[in-house]
């Protein structure tokens, strides 16, 4: 089958079978073409509560697929590949932050979207890298745990240098291998381009950026600047997309290295597989479960706007 069959035979599917799409944007093009809506974890994460479908495919990691669950228990909520995990994700337990809560009697703890539902549990509010900042500053408390990403925790508390912000030792992977280094060398070989990068760089890394900003806050930065030339500091499709969207503008990744296997882990042939009905897994949560980790995704939801 060639690849526009493909697209074809799903968008029949799913419109025969009352099924969502939603992609997040580190999924390649062809799985965006088809899809209902794309976008950061934030956006997504407010869409699952009010697409009208009973059947929700999300094209992303597993955490993603639990929050459209937690936002929609009613819903046959299934995750496209099921082995598509985000590392960070699994870095922290729960056991881990009822074990290091004592240290940090008073504080508030903010999650990273990217952790479990499990882990969200023993937490007080989510941010994704988009909310993060408007949310901390929202929180009453000043004083905050921050977990897992202390990339993103220091890039937060660069911003509200008014809160007492306190770090775990956690981060994404793929972003953290990113060095100096690496921004150095891009910005030699291409001195006209801007650097845009996503806040789970390294802070050494962040602060030779001409803008930081989530995966959608990236692509919309990119398509309104008048530069002609970028350095994408964030997952490699992203270069790849707006390279389609902006064909007078040039994008160079950051890094070759940038490409989160997970992410990457969905094709074209497993999003039919799940709209046949044969592929995929479909997320399971109990309802204490989904009742005790969506207060942190409400809470973020009612801070973030
Ligand atoms: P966004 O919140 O920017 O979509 O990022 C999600 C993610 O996993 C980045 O690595
Ligand atoms: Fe997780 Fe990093 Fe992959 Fe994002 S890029 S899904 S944070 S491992």
């Amino acid at each position: 089958m060639k690849i526009k069959e493909i697209q074809d035979e799903i968008l029949r599917l799913k419109k025969e079978k009352d099924i969502c799409i939603l992609a997040h944007s580190y999924q390649a093009h062809e799985i965006l073409e088809v899809a209902d809506f794309t976008g950061d974890s934030y956006a997504l994460s407010k869409l699952a509560a009010t697409v009208p479908n009973k059947t929700v495919i999300m094209c992303g990691v597993r955490f993603m697929a639990e929050t459209v669950k937690m936002l929609s228990p009613e819903k046959k909520v299934i995750l496209s590949c099921p082995w598509a995990g985000c590392p960070m994700a699994e870095q922290m337990d729960k056991e881990l932050i009822e074990g290091v809560k004592p240290q940090f009697e008073g504080y508030t703890v903010v999650a990273y979207i990217n952790t479990t539902a499990e882990l969200k549990t023993v937490c007080d509010v989510c941010v994704t890298s988009s909310s993060a900042v408007k949310i901390v500053k929202a929180i009453e408390n000043n004083n905050i745990l921050f977990i897992p990403d202390c990339n993103l925790g220091a890039f937060v508390a660069a911003q509200v240098p008014e809160k007492n912000i306190r770090f775990l030792q956690g981060g994404c992977p793929v972003h953290a291998a990113v060095t100096k280094a690496h921004a150095e060398n891009a910005k030699a070989l291409h001195p006209d381009a801007e650097l845009l990068v996503h806040p789970e760089c390294r802070p050494a890394v962040a602060q030779m950026a001409d803008y930081i900003g989530s995966t959608s806050g990236i692509m919309e930065y990119a398509k309104k600047s008048d530069s002609k030339e970028f350095i994408i500091g964030t997952e490699n499709s992203i270069a790849e997309h707006l390279q389609y969207e902006c064909p007078d503008k040039k994008f160079y990744p950051l890094s070759k290295e940038l490409i989160c296997p997970n992410m990457k882990a969905t094709t074209l042939m497993d999003v039919l597989g799940c709209v046949r009905g044969e592929h995929g897994e479909e997320i399971v949560m109990s309802d204490e479960l989904i009742a005790k980790a969506r207060k942190c995704i409400d809470k973020m939801i009612e801070l973030g706007g």
